[in-house]
């Protein structure tokens, strides 16, 4: 049987690392890694503009909701436009209104309160009025953006003109 040699020995092909040298690889994986937390964002940012997101959402120039039945006064519903969520209203004196659902201050989904009439961002109370999606209360800084409403053959039609 053959004895294991508990000793390493150093060939030509592997040469130790001297403290120096391990030190410059560190500092270039580290710089590596930096960069690329870095650049990244900036990545992102660029390239958003040709993201199928954005491009669905555009393709989509209506959306039929549902039945005027469906949908009582003083009631509201949440629906997918494209990719960004969107309301529709059925007020009090019987009109339609629609806009879409995403909150002016950070960005979530609005939804009808019927106890108050208003619609109302649950994260942090924000709220507007129903008829014309301007802001009233709370933290968001701007109404949310109009659609149109149509009702064609006894359904509620969502477009954007
Ligand atoms: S995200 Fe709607 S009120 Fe803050």
């Amino acid at each position: 049987m053959e004895k294991v040699s508990k000793e390493w020995k150093t060939t030509d092909s592997i040469q130790p690392v001297g403290r120096k040298q391990f030190l410059k690889m560190v500092l270039g994986v580290f710089s590596l890694s930096w960069a690329g937390m870095a650049l990244y964002p900036v990545y992102r940012y660029l390239s958003s503009g040709n993201s199928d997101a954005t491009s669905a959402e555009s393709n989509v120039s209506s959306v039929t909701v549902c039945k005027v039945a469906e949908l009582p006064v003083n009631t509201g519903k949440n629906f997918q436009f494209g990719s960004s969520p969107a309301i529709v209203i059925h007020a009090q004196d019987g009109s339609f209104h629609a806009f879409k659902a995403v909150c002016t201050h950070l960005g979530c989904t609005v939804q009808y309160r019927s106890d108050k009439s208003l619609i109302w961002c649950a994260c942090h109370g924000g709220c507007y009025n129903p008829d014309t999606g301007k802001n009233v209360s709370g933290p968001p800084p701007k109404p949310l953006p109009a659609l149109v409403v149509k009702v064609e053959n006894d359904s509620i039609v969502v477009s954007i003109t």
